[in-house]
């Protein structure tokens, strides 16, 4: 009961607090509303005048309007066009309102509107309207906007950049770095860069006109990333846009005799450099075709001198790098049998050696004895691997090494059922035992015989050390290094195995 009475009581303050605010509020605004329309009413004075036209085309006049709390000032133009004078008399109306509604009421300056309007005629056609808004309310807030309407009189439309350049961004690109440039020249100016890449990322904004000097951008107003009193100009002299500006850009500017050959020479020579960049280009895709034929001529010599060299157990964090980029300085392809679990550690580096153009190989998930499980346990320990290496890398590998080399009719068995090739090894590098660059370089050097396939692991730091001597030895000895399938395929050999390589 005391809580429904206290509740109540809350109710209340708050309503009374309610109807007080809605009255005061009511109060504030309709006080000053009278003040200005009497005001308004009282020394209102709206002319607008036709003034003389140097331009046949266009009819220009201007409007004032002064009350005591403001004037206005507006410099306009009709044109025969419909389109472009609406596009124009838009723009004057929002100029015009946002004015009015920050007129303060009780100042005891006039605030000033004044919109003056520059005329360029480009072309017989092409005209640019530059106007600008000038708003002065107290000594100090002296604002300057800037808005440039390129119209074309024949076609009675407002014309856009992409009408001036070609229709790739290039020519775009160009403006934007060299205007950048420009601004950062000028000292007299603050920049907010993230604003001025803004502005420089969206040209619909932009202000600009062009003629035969070159193409002008001003910044103010909607392009407000600059900042100083008067609007910013930068200009990009002609000669920059040549191989951006529209081939038929002499229907909106006049170019002198001197730009239409300069032009043109620009262009031819774009062209050369682009063919010439071409022909470069496809004369290095037939010299690499050409190499690659060599390679592959050398390989498929029956009296060629191949190795596979086999990496198990990986892959590592630190050594598998390591192996990766030394293989890559000697041009050797080599084969990795992966464990799963190390894959789930390290898939990128799974991924590195994938991509170094690397076969990759089955080494199961946690290296059991596959002699010791039932097929059930075979196939999981075999096919998550697969998955796993899949996975990381996005290539299924078919090569398949049981550890310790230990297969029995179930493992053979998997493989011929599931699509494997079992593969062992007939040169032991002892790498796992000895831990020592030099013994393993001896080892491998003394039993290797063309076609082997050579056992190592990426996981001992010493394997990777040996590296770097075993593989310019063999190379002097005239040893190839391939992939385990480039050796079984010049080695005619397909099906489950086992296969060992030549065996010595
Ligand atoms: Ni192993």
């Amino acid at each position: 009961m005391i809580r429904y009475i206290l509740k109540m009581k809350w109710l209340m303050i708050v309503m009374i607090v309610l109807l007080l605010f809605t009255g005061l509020r009511h109060f504030m605004a309709s006080s000053p509303k009278t003040t200005n329309n009497q005001t308004n009413h009282a020394s209102s004075l709206q002319l607008k005048k036709a003034i003389p036209s140097h331009y046949p085309d266009l009819d220009l006049s201007i409007e004032t309007k002064e009350t005591d709390n403001y004037k206005l000032t507006i410099q306009s133009l009709t044109t025969h066009s419909k389109l472009i004078n609406s596009e124009i008399d838009a723009w004057i109306r929002i100029q015009k309102q946002a004015f009015l509604d920050n007129v303060p009421d009780d100042s005891d300056k006039q605030a000033e509107l004044d919109i003056t309007l520059d005329i360029q005629q480009q072309s017989d056609y092409y005209y640019s309207f530059i106007m600008q808004t000038n708003i002065t309310q107290d000594e100090e807030n002296h604002r300057l906007h800037t808005k440039v309407f390129n119209v074309d009189l024949d076609q009675e439309k407002l014309l856009t950049l992409t009408d001036m350049l070609k229709s790739n961004d290039s020519g775009l690109q160009v403006i934007r770095e060299l205007a950048q440039e420009n601004l950062q020249d000028q000292t007299d100016i603050s920049i907010d860069e993230e604003a001025l890449q803004h502005t420089l990322s969206s040209p619909d904004t932009w202000n600009w006109s062009i003629n035969q000097d070159g193409l002008t951008l001003i910044f103010g107003g909607e392009m407000s990333a600059v900042y100083r009193v008067d609007p910013v100009t930068v200009n990009i002299p002609l000669d920059k846009l040549y191989l951006h500006i529209n081939e038929d850009i002499e229907h909106y500017i006049n170019l002198s005799e001197t730009q239409k050959t300069d032009m043109t020479a620009a262009i031819q020579e774009e062209k050369e450099r682009i063919l010439r960049e071409k022909q470069e280009k496809e004369e290095r895709e037939r010299q690499k075709q050409a190499e690659k034929q060599k390679q592959q001529e050398a390989l498929d010599d029956p009296n060629g001198k191949y190795v596979a060299l086999t990496f198990d157990d990986g892959p590592s964090e630190d050594v598998t790098p390591r192996v990766l980029s030394i293989l890559n300085e000697y041009d050797a392809k080599a084969t990795f049998f992966m464990l799963g679990s190390q894959v789930d550690y390290f898939p990128d580096i799974a991924k590195q050696v994938a991509d170094a153009g690397h076969e990759i190989g089955n080494h199961t998930w946690k290296h059991q004895d596959l002699t010791l499980l039932g097929s059930e346990n075979i196939r999981k320990e075999v096919s998550e691997t697969a998955d796993r290496i899949h996975n990381a890398t996005g290539v299924r590998p078919y090569l398949f090494r049981p550890p310790y080399g230990a297969y029995n009719e179930l493992v053979i068995n998997d493989s011929a059922q599931s699509g494997n090739a079992i593969i062992l090894w007939s040169v032991d590098s002892l790498d796992w035992q000895s831990r020592n660059a030099n013994a393993v370089y001896q080892e491998i050097t003394q039993e290797i015989t063309p076609g082997a396939i050579v056992l190592m692991h990426d996981i001992h730091p010493t394997t990777a050390d040996a590296l770097p001597k075993l593989l310019e030895t063999l190379r002097d000895e005239g040893y190839q290094f391939v992939t385990v399938s480039q050796l079984l395929k010049m080695q005619n050999q397909n099906g489950a195995g086992p296969f060992y390589g030549h065996v010595k």
